[in-house]
């Protein structure tokens, strides 16, 4: 594994694989998953990808949506970056053999005249390419095939990249600069070394530090809690968007009901039939995310309720399910015909805008290291992410980075000798129970404290309690072999105090973020994001 003319890339989703692709013709490349190549957030996307192709719509329209939607905090030049790239995304993506939805019948001529485009909250226009309700399989299977199929790229997967291996941390002077990572092959249950020209973190977000997650298992933070032990600044990592509809059914772990739902028509409701969202916003259903899980939250609080519904029944059933084939059987298997009746539904934790501190080619603030996709912090997203932004911020973020690592010095750091990963001081555990324990009680914390409406109260609660935790996690990595549950533990814990800091730190409600002690936001300076540096590089 001492290849350094490779790239490194940490993630098989939407980012690391577009990555790759962008990379392979040129340079090796290696990547790494810690479980089949592409689980993770991309494979489970559904409503689509946001882009500028139909002719009544402009690039100026999508800048401005996602600035409204980012609440005053999204960096313009970022915002402007991803979307005048959108329409060459999308033309990279259907070269690469993405089979979008089209029209029943042919729409014109232009390149993309002939595609279905649907309309999600916050957006102006319709302006979501899809591939039915099941964009991110589309996605990642068609990348995937090609990523297994070049000769060029290696694949590792179920292997978890511990900690990033860094100049400084060897002891090396100069500048600091990352060289690698200390992965655990699950398997063969080794610690190897891993090196790169360049390192790239696709890693995803962290959805599973709420104890309710649209996201899948994968999605700890890891890269984000690697990037701040190495000594990389995280920004706006207050701002965590809870979707408004996930399926709420005791059978049903973590599947969401796109926003496309609403965006087709579905209304939100009480128990009672009575459609509530008029008393919140006159956009109603298609008001922005933050807005809409208030809303269902409120009325979750007020009354009292388990869960508020998604009504599309109106809709022709087979419009239903021609649009919506990967819900409805989901929801039927549940014993819930969409086509007849509301779907139970309550908000979960969705998406990280914040990250790693990015520039627009994806770098860090660590020589040689890169952060790519729902990891890093952009600026893209400001306070609150519009829909379907994200996959689109993978997509133009892996060009951009790709185009900066391939002008880059063909080796850096191969003269460094990387020691072996040293376990002479720890044993195997004698009580995997603690890792569990923590794990449930860190989650349900955050859920509980740190969740859609907050408190200065609940944050400092919920700072002692992720502390205490820490401690304890801490002690438990120094003194035991490392596992993945360990692995990811440490990483959640991490990023859940950051996560809590930076909500402490913003004084104000904005976007994602509100709080009953400041409801409203602050409008006597200019909105800043909020950055938070570690400690010390090392
Ligand atoms: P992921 O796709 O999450 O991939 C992360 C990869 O990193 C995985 O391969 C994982 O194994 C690997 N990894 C993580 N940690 C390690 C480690 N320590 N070592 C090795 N490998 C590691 N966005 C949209 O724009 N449109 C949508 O329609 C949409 N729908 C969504 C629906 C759902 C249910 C969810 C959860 C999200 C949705 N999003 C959508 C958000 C979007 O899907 C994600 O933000 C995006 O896919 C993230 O892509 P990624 O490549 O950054 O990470
Ligand atoms: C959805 O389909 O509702 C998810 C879209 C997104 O998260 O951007």
């Amino acid at each position: 594994m001492s290849n350094t003319q490779q790239v490194l890339i940490i993630g098989g989703g939407a980012a690391g694989l577009s990555l790759a692709l962008r990379l392979a013709d040129r340079v090796p490349v290696c990547i790494l998953a810690k479980g089949p190549l592409t689980e993770g957030s991309s494979l489970y996307a559904q409503g689509g990808v946001a882009a500028v192709l139909g002719d009544q719509d402009s690039i100026e329209s999508h800048v401005a949506d996602t600035l409204v939607a980012g609440a005053g905090l999204c960096d313009q030049a970022a915002v402007r970056f991803t979307v005048e790239r959108s329409r060459d995304a999308i033309a990279w993506l259907i070269e690469q053999g993405v089979a979008f939805t089209r029209l029943t019948e042919p729409g014109g001529n232009g390149p993309f005249d002939d595609y279905h485009l649907t309309r999600e909250g916050g957006h102006a226009q319709r302006r979501i390419i899809h591939a039915a309700d099941s964009t991110g399989r589309a996605i990642t299977t068609t990348l995937e095939d090609k990523v297994r199929a070049h000769p060029n790229i290696t694949l590792h997967e179920h292997h978890i990249a511990i900690d990033l291996i860094t100049t400084a941390r060897l002891g090396v002077a100069g500048t600091n600069r990352c060289l690698g990572a200390y992965v655990l092959d699950r398997r063969a249950g080794k610690v190897r070394v891993f090196r790169g020209r360049a390192v790239v973190l696709a890693t995803g977000g962290a959805g599973k530090v709420y104890l309710y997650t649209s996201n899948p298992d994968v999605a700890t933070g890891d890269g984000i809690a690697m990037a701040w032990r190495a000594g990389c600044r995280v920004g706006n990592m207050e701002f965590i968007q809870f979707h408004p509809t996930c399926l709420y059914h005791p059978k049903a772990k973590t599947f969401l009901i796109s926003e496309a739902v609403r965006g087709e028509g579905g209304r939100l409701c009480l128990p009672n039939g009575e459609r509530f969202m008029h008393r919140y916003d006159q956009r109603l259903e298609l008001a922005p995310r933050d807005v809409v899980a208030r809303a269902i939250d409120s009325e979750m609080k007020r009354l009292g309720l388990d869960c508020v519904y998604l009504d599309i029944s109106h809709q022709p059933a087979e419009f239903i399910r021609e649009h919506f084939p990967t819900i409805a059987a989901r929801c039927l298997e549940l014993g819930i015909d969409i086509t007849r009746e509301p779907i139970p539904v309550v908000p979960a934790a969705h998406y990280l805008c914040g990250g790693v501190a990015t520039d627009l080619r994806g770098r860090t603030d660590l020589p040689g290291l890169y952060t790519v996709g729902e990891s890093a912090y952009t600026g893209l997203h400001g306070a609150n992410r519009l829909a379907s932004n994200s996959l689109l911020e993978c997509l133009v973020f892996a060009e951009s980075a790709a185009a900066d690592i391939l002008a880059g010095p063909a080796d850096q750091g191969g003269d460094v000798a990387i020691p072996p990963w040293d376990e002479s001081q720890v044993t195997d555990s004698d009580e995997e129970v603690v890792v569990t324990h923590n794990w449930q009680e860190l989650r349900r914390a955050m859920w509980d404290y740190v969740g859609i409406v907050r408190t200065d109260k609940r944050l400092a609660r919920a700072l002692s309690r992720v502390q205490l935790l820490s401690r304890e996690i801490q002690e438990y990595y120094a003194n035991f072999r490392v596992t993945p549950d360990l692995i990811e533990l440490r990483n959640l814990v991490q990023v859940a105090e950051l996560i809590v800091r930076s909500a402490q730190l913003r004084r104000e409600s904005r976007g994602l973020h509100y709080s009953l002690d400041c409801p409203l936001p602050d409008d006597s300076r200019p909105p800043r994001p909020t950055l938070l540096s570690p400690p010390r590089a090392g």
